[in-house]
């Protein structure tokens, strides 16, 4: 498995998300995708699929100890007094002991981020998180966190059509990973003609252009989702894919700001 290595630790590549897998789809689609070799899975409190997916990790038979399981608090979960009874209830959904890492869902306008993370610190210390970080924070707010912790993480939307130079650099410079989510811009990936054209030349995807174009990146990963077994392992193929200079520099050229996840209560992105 192709790993990027941050703080020391060696993290999966390419993890297999599961934003909207929900029941059997998803129990199935965590057991499918480590049995053809994910060791990184990615989920959320609000997804309310942790029993799922601890279940397909259970029936998956691969070694907790060889998977890299990320969970996120969701935004009832931040006050001080709400961090651990909210991590002791994934771990039992997860079936497991720890948590790779927890994260911050989303940056919080009610609870200031140092109280959350003195509190996720707290449940670190005692070996039940192994690393803690932030999801969908801009460039200054995870300034402020590195400030306050030592930061393993942000995961934000990162695609070809959604540029990440800020935060891209902050990773480098601190030696925190960039987590890119709806790496495929939730679909968006696979209609575009120069992804297309590169991928027909090398007879890939235009899911695997965009998933290895984010992993030659240093400090960076992905974690597209997908349902059916076909392309939960095409999506794994990327890792076999290799894109020369000139091809990668041609999916920098997509860059327009084409961002698809924008909440009402999303920060202000250029902060
Ligand atoms: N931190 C956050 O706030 C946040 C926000 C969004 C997502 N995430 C995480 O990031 C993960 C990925 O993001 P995402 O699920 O939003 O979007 P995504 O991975 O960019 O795209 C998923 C979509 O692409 C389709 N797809 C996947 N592989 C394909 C292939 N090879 N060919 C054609 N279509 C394909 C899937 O269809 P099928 O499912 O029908 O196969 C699904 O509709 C999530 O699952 C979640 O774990 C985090």
């Amino acid at each position: 498995m192709h790993t990027t290595n941050i703080q020391g630790v060696e993290v999966p590549s390419l993890g297999f998300g599961t934003f909207q897998l929900s029941g059997d789809d998803c129990q199935r689609g965590v057991e499918h995708a480590l049995s053809v070799g994910y060791r990184h899975l990615d989920t959320a409190q609000a997804y309310d699929n942790e029993e799922r997916v601890g279940a397909g990790m259970g029936r998956s038979g691969v070694d907790r100890a060889e998977i890299f399981l990320t969970t996120k608090l969701d935004s009832a979960s931040l006050s001080r007094d709400r961090v651990e009874p909210a991590v002791a209830d994934s771990l039992k959904k997860l079936r497991t002991d720890y948590v790779d890492l927890l994260l911050i869902h989303w940056p919080s306008r009610d609870t200031p981020t140092d109280e959350t993370l003195a509190a996720m610190r707290e449940v670190q210390e005692e070996g039940r998180v192994r690393q803690i970080g932030v999801s969908n924070f801009p460039p200054s707010q995870v300034e402020a966190a590195l400030e306050e912790a030592t930061i393993f993480c942000d995961q934000v939307e990162y695609h070809p059509f959604l540029g990440q130079e800020r935060l891209r650099g902050l990773a480098v410079e601190h030696d925190f990973l960039l987590t890119a989510y709806a790496p495929l811009a939730q679909g968006g990936v696979m209609s575009d003609p120069t992804l297309e054209e590169i991928a027909e030349a090398h007879g890939a995807s235009a899911a695997q252009v965009a998933l290895r174009w984010l992993i030659a990146q240093d400090h960076v990963c992905a974690i597209p989702k997908a349902t059916s077994p076909d392309r939960i392992e095409s999506n794994l193929a990327a890792l076999d894919l290799e894109l020369s200079d000139e091809e990668l520099r041609r999916v920098d050229g997509l860059e327009r700001g084409g961002r698809v996840v924008d909440p009402d209560f999303a920060p202000d992105w250029e902060d």
